[in-house]
């Protein structure tokens, strides 16, 4: 059988999920569900990222102890996750025993391997964005994301000698064309891999929060070297076993942390003689009036308050539609509800309504599983590709060839009129136009399995009924 291992970031526990966190988790859902269905053995991670010093600091604005804090907030990320029915196989947290195990082997690996070395560091650090910041990125003294000042910093630290695997990188990145996607981030890359990448520090002197480092307890591990290990905690690394899944067949991430997934990571892996995961691909940020959503800046959108207005497979709908994965979008509640009416309502919605209506009418004794399935070659073209397209992350494109099909079924229903047929007696060609509705109802049923798996159930119950039951509520019921 084969395997298929897709991971999301793990996300800072300092505020409540929003749309933009959700987002990756969506879309490593889509591609964990349609290689399950495939029959792969599928391991579909996500989790969270707790020895932040966000985390610390928002335990202390919080009034509480750290471990308490983090608890609380991994139980409300795997809950949001949970609750909208995201079926990630393992939440991994990076306080977890398991996760220290896996950071200890990968340091000491690193170490043997002569990487590791006791330095000064001596600059600024952003903990909004928990990394060192060159002064000449600061804007008026400030970091550009977060607008706030960072710290200065002066201790010792251990550092990795990232700068010494600048051209083993290149020559990936030269022998795997499709290791970074899309060629914007890796464009990116190669040009900080080439020009900026320095040694990293991966140790901070005196903090009390975060993992030990081995050979030297009074520093903590960095956060992010110790975040990235999670992807290989979860295969339960350093067991044997842990060559099942790795390496990892796609990293899904947000477009600003390339550097550490597409440079530091694969970096980190060579040095520790393990093999390098086979894709990652950044998607892009949804804005609100142009500005990046974040927990930060105060205008996130929460999910679940979304999922009381629609349903949360509408949700997914207007996100993989309207945004290609890889471009930055801006949200709208406008374009959510003009595409829930248009496409789901209207669209699908309304053909499945219609169908059964006239099956219910035209051809009472109508059996799913005597019908003739007659579909022209352009319609069986539009659902193969929209699987390719799911291989290629294009998941707008693969909805839009889904609507493709139900936009032809529609067409079929206006041009030959199945109630005129009726009239004039010509049940042979009704049960025709009836059939092939029918046929197209089910490809769009299978097709949406991944994409949007409620509503796939939902359209699986109704047609496979025998003998078939009109639904008494709408699939979707149009939003005024
Ligand atoms: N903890 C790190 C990731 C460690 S992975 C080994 C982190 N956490 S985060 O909570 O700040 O962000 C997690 C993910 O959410 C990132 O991929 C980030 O790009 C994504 N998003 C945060 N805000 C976003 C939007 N507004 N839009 C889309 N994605 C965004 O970084």
């Amino acid at each position: 059988m084969s395997k298929y291992f897709v991971t999301t970031p793990i996300f800072y526990v300092n505020a409540k999920p929003h749309i933009g966190h959700v987002y990756s988790t969506i879309a490593a859902d889509v591609l964990a569900r349609f290689y399950r269905a495939k029959g792969a053995n599928v391991l579909f991670s996500t989790g969270v990222d707790e020895n932040s010093q966000k985390n610390v600091e928002a335990a202390k604005k919080d009034g509480k102890e750290v471990q308490a804090y983090v608890d609380e907030m991994a139980k409300v990320w795997e809950d949001t996750f949970s609750g909208l029915n995201l079926t990630y196989d393992t939440f991994v947290r990076t306080t977890s025993l398991e996760h220290a195990e896996a950071v200890k082997e990968m340091i000491s690996r690193i170490e043997k391997n002569g990487d590791v070395y006791l330095g000064d560091y001596v600059g600024y650090y952003c903990v909004g964005c928990e990394e060192f910041i060159p002064e000449k990125d600061l804007v008026d003294g400030k970091c550009a994301i977060h607008k706030t000042e960072p710290k200065q910093i002066k201790e010792k630290n251990y550092f990795f000698k990232l700068s010494k695997y600048r051209d083993v990188l290149l020559k990936h990145y030269a022998d795997q064309p499709d290791f970074v996607q899309p060629s914007s981030a890796k464009n990116k890359m190669l040009y900080y891999i080439e020009n900026e990448m320095e040694d990293i520090s991966i140790s901070r002197q005196a903090q009390e929060w975060g993992i030990r480092l081995p050979n030297d307890p009074e520093h903590a591990v960095y956060v992010w070297f110790d975040a990235l290990i999670n992807y290989l905690t979860v295969t339960g690394f350093p067991k044997p076993e842990f060559t099942t899944f790795w390496p990892a067949d796609l990293h899904i991430i947000g477009k600003d942390i390339i550097k550490f997934h597409c440079a530091i990571w694969p970096a980190m892996l060579i040095a520790a003689e393990l093999p390098l995961p086979k894709r990652v691909f950044a998607h892009g940020f949804f804005t609100i009036n142009g500005e990046k959503i974040s927990k930060s800046l105060g205008n996130a959108i929460d999910p679940f308050e979304l999922t009381k207005d629609y349903p949360f497979d509408a949700i997914r709908y207007y996100l993989l539609r309207d945004i290609p994965f890889g471009n930055d979008g801006d949200f709208s509640f406008e374009r959510l509800k003009d595409r829930y009416n248009a496409d789901l309502a209207n669209g699908l919605g309304n053909l499945t309504s219609r169908s059964l209506n006239m099956i219910e009418k035209f051809w009472p004794d109508f059996n799913p599983e005597h019908m003739v399935k007659q579909l022209p070659e352009e319609v069986l073209h539009f659902f193969s590709q929209a699987n390719t397209h799911i291989e290629q992350l294009e998941f707008d494109k693969a909805l839009t060839q889904i609507w493709n099909g139900i936009a032809w079924a529609d067409e079929l229903v206006e041009k030959t009129k199945p109630w005129e047929l009726a009239k004039a007696g010509k049940q042979e060609e009704i049960q025709q136009v009836l059939s092939q509705l029918f046929a197209v109802l089910k490809l769009v049923e299978v097709a949406l399995l991944p994409l949007l798996p409620e509503t796939h159930e939902k359209l699986k119950q109704i047609l496979s009924a025998t003998p078939l039951i009109k639904p008494t509520e709408p699939l979707f019921a149009r939003k005024s």
